[in-house]
């Protein structure tokens, strides 16, 4: 895919400018680092989720202009139950704040919202709010902007296992048929290509339980940056790390 906006050129030295050709495709993000960030200000854990919305719009925008297809966005993860109810209050409250004030850009940007994860165990004030953002922009056929809310991996793959036992019994499969492909279009990730591309910020080195199957050949790429310091320019570096980078699969 060719990079042909000028705002991603700028960003770059001229030697590095030869090589912008095969962009990811599927860029995740696992964005960590808010409650840090507000710490180091003396702030209560919440204003750094707060500030991390606005990066998320930043970032949105940057991968609109870079002709990313799909940004799928750790948001809230299975395992984030465990805070103490008034941060997971706050964070769950967030998806509304943000598509009350950015969902018109977004609109106007031709992105779609889509979601994965188990929904239906989220508050009703977040389900509406995302719903209603998912009704506005099914349409869109720009940037997937996929939100990972209450998300999982390895409840992902019980789920899809249980499915897939469930249609097994009543004979809508065959163990035969039971390949990868067949395996993937029971997980939330259904119908989307795996991402190319994993950033975590925050310093920390791990996956935490995130895409555990979709990352198999993903490319992976670390930043200290805290969420809410995160920005254009290391979103663009990341890119450019990654057309660095040469993908073999398993192959030579
Ligand atoms: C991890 O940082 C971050 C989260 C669990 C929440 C992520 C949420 C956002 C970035 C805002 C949501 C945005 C939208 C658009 C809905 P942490 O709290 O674990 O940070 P720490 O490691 O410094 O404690």
């Amino acid at each position: 895919m060719s990079m042909k906006i000028p705002f991603f050129n700028k960003q770059l030295k001229e030697t590095e400018m030869a090589n912008l050709e095969s962009a990811p495709d599927h860029v995740a993000i696992i964005m960590d680092g808010n409650g840090r960030w507000a710490q180091k200000r003396g702030l209560p854990r919440i204003a750094g989720h707060k500030e991390g919305v606005s990066t998320v719009n930043k970032i949105v925008k940057a991968a609109v202009k870079a002709n990313i297809k799909i940004l799928t966005l750790y948001t809230f993860s299975t395992e984030n139950w465990k805070r103490p109810k008034s941060e997971i209050d706050f964070i769950l409250k967030l998806p509304k704040e943000f598509l009350h004030i950015y969902l018109p850009g977004l609109i106007e940007n031709n992105v779609r919202i889509e979601t994965i994860g188990d929904f239906d165990a989220l508050p009703k004030h977040t389900r509406d709010a995302v719903q209603y953002a998912k009704e506005k922009t099914k349409d869109n056929d720009g940037l997937l902007l996929n939100f990972a809310l209450n998300y999982g991996s390895r409840f992902e793959i019980m789920h899809a296992v249980k499915q897939i036992m469930n249609d097994l019994d009543c004979s809508k499969i065959t163990l035969d048929s039971l390949d990868e492909n067949l395996f993937s279009t029971y997980l939330y990730t259904n119908g989307l290509s795996d991402p190319d591309l994993l950033i975590r910020t925050g310093g920390e080195q791990r996956l935490s339980n995130f895409l555990l199957w979709q990352l198999a050949y993903t490319e992976f790429w670390f930043t200290d940056d805290l969420w809410p310091d995160f920005n254009e320019t290391t979103f663009l570096n990341a890119l450019y790390d990654y057309q660095q980078r040469k993908r073999r699969y398993g192959g030579i």
